[in-house]
């Protein structure tokens, strides 16, 4: 499964994030891609003096953070593509990532533990930040737990050569 967290739904982040899904489909898999802005997914509160209760499993906040962290944990091969805002992570990104990092970390449940991920970086022209951005998706991916498979940061220059790549990654991991 593929989540996508730039609010362009059509755009350079999600074009990137559905080629890697193409790639999969062809190698047999069965795909779906979640745009984070068109769900519901609210920020920590910190509740508990900042420890969460999340500790003991779920989240308290209802909203639909657990129902992608069920879709994260049913999924053999994970991507998060993002765009890259003030050289860092989408502020959708940042909010899910927060969660499912908290979630994860005292709960045991492991949702996310020995699945392969890819992490992707939509930037501009430029492409200023781009690797900054990797890093600290690197960093909220390690810390859940999964084997970070790529980390691909992509300009609207270097999209032509990294669509393919993309697929190609896609193809070689639903053969995994
Ligand atoms: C608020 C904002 C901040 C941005 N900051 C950066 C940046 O630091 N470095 C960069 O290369 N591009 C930056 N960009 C450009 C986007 O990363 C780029 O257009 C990206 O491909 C957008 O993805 P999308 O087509 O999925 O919306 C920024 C764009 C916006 C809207």
């Amino acid at each position: 499964m593929a989540i996508q967290s730039s609010p362009n739904l059509d755009g350079l982040t999600a074009t990137l994030a559905r080629a890697f899904l193409t790639g999969y489909e062809e190698g047999g898999g069965e795909t779906e891609l979640i745009h984070l802005n068109e769900l519901d997914v609210r920020t920590c509160i910190a509740c508990d003096d900042g420890w969460g209760q999340c500790r003991q499993g779920d989240c308290i906040l209802e909203d639909d953070f657990e129902e992608i962290r069920g879709k994260i944990g049913g999924a053999d091969a994970f991507v998060f593509a993002t765009p890259v805002y003030w050289g860092d992570l989408s502020e959708s990104a940042k909010a899910f990532l927060d969660r499912l990092r908290r979630c994860e970390t005292w709960s045991g449940r492991g949702t996310c533990k020995g699945r392969k991920a890819v992490g992707i970086a939509s930037a501009g022209g430029s492409g200023g930040g781009a690797a900054r951005a990797l890093l600290n998706l690197e960093g909220y991916l390690r810390r859940v737990g999964f084997d970070v498979f790529d980390l691909v940061p992509v300009t609207k220059f270097s999209k032509d050569h990294k669509l393919p790549m993309l697929e190609d990654a896609g193809r070689r991991l639903a053969a995994d």
